[in-house]
């Protein structure tokens, strides 16, 4: 029996979902009634009970569900996405994924947040394929109204493609955090104040890719992908959103975020020193490339790379 629940739990927070954490309860309770039998295969996305969270935007034949878990493949054909239905402003964005197992050199995999637009804001969790038994790299960025070029690199303590392990962005008007599993590994906060741009105002789509990407993936393009590999899998789980759903018809809706939300405690909101200790371990120990330090290419770093963080 607690097997069986807490793989009822499992499923009801299992991505398909893209579930809004609020429905859960309902969710919870056609998942127990399922019980553990998580048998079905669909041949695509649109099939699965939970497409009216998700619609794929891209190649509907390199998507389907096995035993609850979302599966996108890169095939010689196309790659592939989903997109949430809605926009949210603000709010906590979880996925489970586990990455392409053995070779994926030239394939990227993204899980991201983005309003679209020439303005847009965007979140994005990039992973950079590799040939077998070389590590995946995680590239992240942030986009504020059109200007990215914060890239940071990272090696990951664990071998992504093993297991599930979660990646989130939490987001609230003073500040948009990435984590790895229960570690910090970026912030970006607002400095509005002194003249830079902050996401706080677009509506964001919530996106989960995998497509070719050789010329620049693995090792700066020098390795390419192997078709004679494919399909390359990508698994997704665990999907959580917790946000506010932005209309374009009430854009402000959302704008200010009611003082009980979590992800707008004072906690999410500033960087407790808990937090800037795991940012600085993976600072030390896992990055291996960071905008803010790439003189090359900003002689004077970024705003956010020498403000303090508050
Ligand atoms: C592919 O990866 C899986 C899981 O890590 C492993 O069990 C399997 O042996 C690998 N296959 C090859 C051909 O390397
Ligand atoms: C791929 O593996 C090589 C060799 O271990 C490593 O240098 C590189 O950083 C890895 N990642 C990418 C994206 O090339």
């Amino acid at each position: 029996m607690a097997a069986a629940m807490r793989s009822a739990v499992l499923n009801s927070t299992g991505v398909m979902g893209f579930l809004m954490l609020s429905c859960c309860a309902m969710m919870m309770m056609m998942m127990m009634m399922k019980g553990s039998d998580a048998q079905t295969t669909y041949t695509t996305f649109a099939e699965s009970q939970y497409s009216n969270q998700f619609v794929i935007a891209w190649e509907p034949s390199n998507v389907w569900v096995v035993n609850d878990v979302l599966e996108l493949a890169v095939t010689e054909a196309s790659g592939t996405a989903v997109q949430s239905v809605n926009m949210y402003l603000f709010g906590y964005f979880r996925v489970g994924l586990k990455l392409v197992p053995n070779d994926s050199a030239g394939v990227l995999t993204a899980f991201y947040l983005s309003s679209g637009g020439n303005a847009h804001d965007e979140f994005d969790f990039e992973f950079l394929g590799n040939s077998s038994g070389q590590p995946y790299v995680l590239q992240t960025n942030i986009f504020a109204a059109g200007v990215g070029g914060r890239e940071q690199r990272i090696n990951l303590w664990f071998d992504p493609r093993a297991d599930f392990h979660t990646y989130t962005v939490i987001w609230n008007p003073q500040s948009v955090s990435m984590y790895v599993d229960d570690v910090m590994i970026r912030v970006f906060q607002n400095h509005e104040n002194e003249g830079q741009a902050y996401p706080n105002s677009q509506g964001v789509g919530v996106y989960s890719s995998s497509f070719e990407a050789s010329s620049w993936v693995t090792q700066g393009g020098k390795v390419p992908i192997d078709y004679s590999q494919a399909p390359f899998v990508s698994s997704y789980s665990n999907y959580g959103i917790d946000s506010c759903v932005f209309e374009a018809t009430s854009p402000t809706a959302c704008s200010n975020p009611p003082a009980g939300t979590w992800w707008n405690a004072q906690e999410y909101q500033s960087v407790p020193s808990y937090r800037v200790t795991q940012l600085q371990w993976v600072k030390t120990n896992y990055m291996i490339y960071n905008y803010c330090t790439d003189t090359a290419r900003y002689p004077t770093p970024p705003f956010e790379c020498t403000a303090p963080l508050f």
